[in-house]
């Protein structure tokens, strides 16, 4: 079956401890307020792109446990296809988040399934955009990518060694400012994304800046998967046709609403939401 977005990537439940401050290397802080929300930043990726509109199927690999069935709700109630999902002999991938006051954050990753994840579990990708990111083996993306025909959207996160065939074959790379400075970006031809907190975006293509743009104001709780959502959102917004001014201001809509609630993929927001929020 054929899906206008593919997202190829990870899916984590997310153990959430929301606290004062967060701790030092080597530090006890108590007193937290515990949640469970699904998370992994593909599955953040796959909701906050259908929560814009957008026909989205999800390509993972999750456990074969209760920590899978939790991590799949969300996606499951949004209509994500979930065809392309396998589940292997591990546990579903489980993502450690301390959240401060101010919406700060730490996180820790058992990868889980999203490690066990392996070029034999792909299905025939033949959707018009791809959208991946670096928390599954980069075989598995080489192996996807490969023959692949349609538009690709690299949120390059976490950073990783070994993605250079990775960063050349994508259209559009998103990248924080700690990742563009990894990363050697200087000869690509496509469009960078590169979002810096609070100062917003800017895109660059072949070095030169063509759009820059700034978050609305809003009172962050936790902004833990903004980057997902703002890389979801400026993907779904180009292909679209939307021009790059407009959708990076869309992206940038959507990172800082997802902000101003605690999760991921339960803080991104509806396509109304930015609407209203951009004036559209
Ligand atoms: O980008 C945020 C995500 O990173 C969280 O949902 C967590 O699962 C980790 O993968």
């Amino acid at each position: 079956m054929s899906y206008g977005l593919t997202v190829l990537g990870s899916v984590n439940l997310d153990l959430i401890v929301q606290l004062d401050v967060l701790p030092k290397a080597g530090e006890t802080v108590t007193g937290g307020t515990y949640s469970a929300l699904p998370g992994g930043k593909g599955a953040n990726v796959a909701v906050a792109a259908r929560r814009l509109g957008a026909e989205t199927e999800i390509v993972a690999v999750v456990g074969n446990d209760d920590y899978a069935v939790q991590a799949l709700v969300n996606l499951d109630a949004e209509g994500v296809y979930l065809d392309a999902v396998k589940k292997v002999d591990a546990h579903t991938g489980l993502a450690f988040i301390s959240v401060a006051a101010g919406g700060e954050n730490q996180i820790a990753v058992a990868s889980g399934a999203n490690a066990a994840f392996t070029p034999e579990h792909l299905p025939k990708l033949c959707s018009d955009v791809l959208i991946t990111q670096f928390e599954i083996p980069i075989n598995v993306i080489e192996a996807a990518l490969d023959g692949y025909k349609g538009y690709v959207a690299v949120n390059a996160s976490p950073v990783c060694d070994g993605v250079n065939a990775i960063l050349q074959r994508a259209d559009l790379i998103i990248v924080n400012e700690g990742e563009a400075a990894r990363y050697d970006l200087s000869g690509h031809a496509g469009l960078i994304a590169v979002t810096l907190g609070a100062k917003g975006a800017e895109l660059r293509r072949a070095g030169q800046v063509i759009a820059v743009a700034l978050p609305p104001k809003v009172d962050v709780v936790d902004t833990t998967g903004a980057g997902d959502a703002f890389a979801a959102a400026l993907t779904v917004a180009l292909a679209e046709g939307q021009s790059e001014q407009d959708a990076l201001d869309f992206a940038c809509a959507v990172g800082a609403l997802t902000t101003t609630r605690l999760g991921t993929q339960t803080a991104s927001p509806r396509r109304a939401e930015v609407d209203r929020l951009l004036g559209r």
